[in-house]
């Protein structure tokens, strides 16, 4: 990857819900066009940081996004300037149809639906297959797709993803990296946050380690996939 301006700056980042610190101390770059990912155990505050970006949790630090810095915690402002938040588990309406649930997506730029539906449809053909279906009613990995593709009907330039593989069988889990891979390649920057790291480290430009709230390594995803401690605590095998 050639050497790219920082879409999203972290800057001494730090996130606690009453005595409990959950991140302290994040400083990290995410380079525009890139795929960067954020392994860490359980309970380590991968999902506070994502929420932290996109507005849901307040912190303390700077997030500085485009080279501007962000409001702090306005969740609507913060999605309007192009960050979605795939969040963990699926967080679809069940009662809507597929094709709903995209509309939802593209609230603050209707003018822009059909064409951004049929860019979800190329990445996702199996949620055109299923527009009219109830989304409570999709399998697993259709939903988790369905998540993907409602974020991506925003616009957004960088997606945040929380786990997307999480839940998934193997076949599913490549199909989904598999995808994120071309929404990468047509533009869209991604932070990836992944529990079973290896799929996210073989396609993460950029990877990080948080153990505890803080970032303990860094590197390229090829050197955290050959790295000792990351090799026993968290590439378990799975995938
Ligand atoms: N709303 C909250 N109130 C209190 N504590 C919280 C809250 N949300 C998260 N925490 C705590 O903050 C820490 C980090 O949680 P976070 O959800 O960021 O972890 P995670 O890395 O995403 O874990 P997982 O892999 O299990 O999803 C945990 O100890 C968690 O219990
Ligand atoms: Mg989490």
């Amino acid at each position: 990857m050639a050497l790219m301006n920082s879409l999203l700056t972290l800057d001494h980042l730090s996130v606690a819900y009453g005595e409990i610190h959950a991140l302290r101390d994040v400083s990290l770059e995410i380079p525009s066009g890139s795929i960067v990912a954020l392994i860490g155990a359980n309970g380590a505050g991968k999902s506070s940081l994502l929420k932290a970006i996109a507005g849901a949790v307040s912190y303390e630090g700077k997030i500085i996004y485009d080279g501007k810095i962000m409001p702090h915690a306005e969740p609507q402002k913060i999605a309007t300037c192009g960050i979605s938040l795939v969040p963990e588990g699926r967080s679809i309406f069940n009662n809507l149809t597929v094709l709903e649930n995209l509309k939802l997506g593209s609230w603050n730029h209707p003018e822009t639906y059909q064409e951004d539906l049929q860019r979800v449809y190329q990445f996702f053909p199996r949620l055109q297959e299923r527009e009219q279906q109830m989304a409570g009613t999709l399998s697993g990995g259709e939903q988790q797709m369905l998540t993907m593709g409602r974020a991506l009907m925003t616009r957004a330039r960088l997606l945040l993803l929380d786990e997307p593989s999480m839940g998934l069988a193997p076949i599913l889990v490549r199909e989904i990296f598999s995808i994120i891979g071309n929404i990468n390649k047509a533009g869209v920057t991604i932070f990836l946050i992944e529990q079973n790291a290896t799929m996210a480290l073989r396609i993460a430009n950029q990877a990080h380690l948080i153990e505890l709230g803080k970032i303990t390594l860094s590197g390229t995803g090829e050197e955290l996939l050959v790295n000792e401690k990351v090799r026993e605590g968290y590439l378990g095998g799975k995938n």
